[in-house]
């Protein structure tokens, strides 16, 4: 008897449970009220019935109806409480549709990071990791372990800004690092061949600036050394890399340049995507834009690191990132970047 009175609250826990959830207006939840906890409600029905039971289990039989009842009573309670509040489902009723939707300012990547990440992705196709490198850089790998020695003349080319002087104990002083082209010697030093790495990042110069120089801006490295390496492959990869970036049709020039980590160096040109070589503002007159600057990595840079050079050849570049955008975007003056200045911003949060 007892048993089937217990199956009894079970069975009327769960449909009340059931009915009190689809009850959508208050009218609903009235109906509901009475129905299960009003006097003459379901659960007093059950609370009459247990003078009937035998007397030793009507004890337990009147706590069991008694939880069943304070149960619903509190969920009804929430439930009417909920319904009230002003964000309440049956308020839905009471908005327009028809009201335009308030505006969310859009933010967008910065257009540096737009270009870096384009670069990044067409290198990375082509096979290569990207890797990230120390801003803070010792004179050692700025320019020892980069063929440019203690007070040699071709340190003129990077005006550097200094963390701490030269030490009288040898210890190599720290700089801003003014390319990032000492991360071509701590890879070396890292990994084994076969390596084709890029790496995107910040490098600084002790610089006035001007439309075109900036004493902060993104240099974007590449290195690629294994056995076989050629100037050949150098050419190849590059250009790949300006039709990605600049369009299918665009071809290479390679020119002689000096850079004392390289052997033979290199700068390279790409025909005006503008005005297809005929001549304009953009390529000033020429019909040639240079991108970067390139070449075989020197052998003594390359025995510096403990390889055998005539075992491994290899290339390295590096370009631009603002000057990359610039080209792009028809952008004339590089303190844009670093001005902070929205209208010049948005306009590329397309
Ligand atoms: N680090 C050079 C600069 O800042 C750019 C460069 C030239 C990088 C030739 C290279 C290279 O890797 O091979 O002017």
């Amino acid at each position: 008897m007892s048993e089937k009175f217990n199956i009894q609250i079970e069975k009327l826990n769960i449909e009340a449970i059931d009915l009190l959830n689809k009850c959508e207006n208050e009218e609903a939840f009235e109906d509901w009220r009475v129905n299960f906890l009003g006097r003459r409600g379901k659960i007093s029905l059950l609370l009459k019935e247990i003078p009937n039971l035998p007397v030793e289990e009507r004890g337990n039989a009147g706590s069991k109806a008694n939880e069943s009842k304070k149960m619903l009573q509190d969920l009804y309670d929430t439930k009417i409480e909920k319904s009230s509040a002003p964000n309440s489902s049956d308020k839905i009723d009471h908005f327009d549709v028809t009201l335009p939707s308030r505006h969310l300012p859009k933010g967008s990547y910065h257009p540096t990071t737009k270009v870096v990440r384009e670069i990044s992705d067409a290198f990375y196709n082509m096979g290569f990791q990207i890797i990230d490198g120390p801003e803070v850089e010792q004179d050692t790998y700025n320019f020892q372990k980069l063929n440019i020695p203690v007070h040699h003349p071709a340190r003129d080319m990077w005006n550097s800004l200094w963390i701490d002087k030269l030490s009288d104990s040898g210890e190599t002083p720290l700089l801003l690092r003014t390319h990032t082209s000492p991360m071509q010697i701590r890879i070396l030093e890292k990994h084994n061949p076969p390596i084709r790495v890029l790496v995107p990042g910040k490098a600084y110069r002790y610089e006035a600036t001007d439309a075109t120089h900036e004493w902060q801006f993104f240099q974007i490295e590449g290195l690629v050394i294994d056995e076989n390496i050629t100037f050949a492959n150098l050419k190849g990869t590059l250009e790949e890399f300006a039709q990605r970036i600049f369009g299918k049709t665009r071809k290479a020039r390679f020119r002689c340049d000096f850079f004392p980590f390289v052997e033979p160096g290199a700068e390279m040109s790409i025909d005006c995507f503008k005005c297809e070589g005929s001549g304009c503002r953009v390529c000033g007159e020429s019909g040639w834009i240079e991108i970067l600057g390139a070449g075989m990595v020197h052998p003594e840079v390359l025995k510096g690191v403990g390889y055998d050079p005539n075992k491994y050849s290899g290339f390295a570049f590096g370009m631009g990132a603002e000057r990359i955008a610039m080209l792009k975007h028809g952008i004339d003056d590089i303190r844009n970047f670093y001005s902070n200045d929205l209208r010049f911003l948005n306009q590329f949060s397309y």
